[in-house]
């Protein structure tokens, strides 16, 4: 069962009042002050959702997968999930699904839907590249147990199949990255434009 935090549902109902303008304000708040738990040893929440934009804004020509790859794990701030609260990796509370029920009301499923195939999209990798896996972090490797581990080839076949699953793993394998100490990426203002056009 999910514990979705207090503060994250006096934010949502914040967002479901707000003006178009107001709800970029109020999200980038939220992400700015829930972030500063840590993600892993070497970054914050909020260094790995910025690295993580950044990747996908050098690599990719997808602006929406922009705003999907800096809003992937705001379900982990929902849940108040960090590196100090190591019960997580134990227990999978859907992250990626209380994300992608969140951001649904207030972006389009070109934006929603890899932040909700995100987890999905490691166990695919996984099962599709054996290299893939071992270049997981050990905190990435333990969480993909707990997430539900390989898949059969019914499985994985299924999910390549599915609407945004392409993107996801793009968001994905930068996901993957975003987690370099030191790594220094331009800040949450710069995507406040980008983040403004994908309002519903
Ligand atoms: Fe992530």
């Amino acid at each position: 069962m999910t514990a979705l935090a207090d503060h994250a549902m006096t934010w949502m109902k914040l967002m479901q009042t707000a003006s178009r303008q107001a709800r970029v304000d109020l999200l980038f708040d939220y992400l700015r002050s829930h972030g500063q738990s840590s993600y892993d040893p070497s970054v914050s929440q909020l260094e790995h959702a910025l690295q993580t934009a950044h990747l996908a804004q050098q690599e990719s020509q997808l602006p929406h997968l922009v705003v999907a790859s800096l809003l992937h794990d705001i379900g982990h701030l929902m849940l108040d999930e960090h590196d100090e609260r190591g019960d997580f990796l134990h227990q999978d509370w859907a992250h990626e699904a209380v994300a992608a029920r969140a951001l649904s009301e207030f972006f389009p499923s070109n934006v929603v839907t890899p932040v909700q195939r995100h987890v999905s999209a490691k166990r695919l990798l996984c099962s599709l590249d054996g290299a893939y896996y071992e270049g997981l972090s050990e905190a990435s490797k333990r969480s993909f147990a707990v997430q539900g581990g390989p898949l059969s080839r019914f499985e994985a076949e299924r999910l390549q199949a599915l609407e945004g699953m392409q993107d996801a793993m793009a968001l994905r394998r930068w996901d993957d990255r975003a987690k370099a100490k030191g790594f220094e990426v331009p800040g949450l203002e710069m995507y406040f434009d980008l983040a403004f056009v994908h309002l519903l």
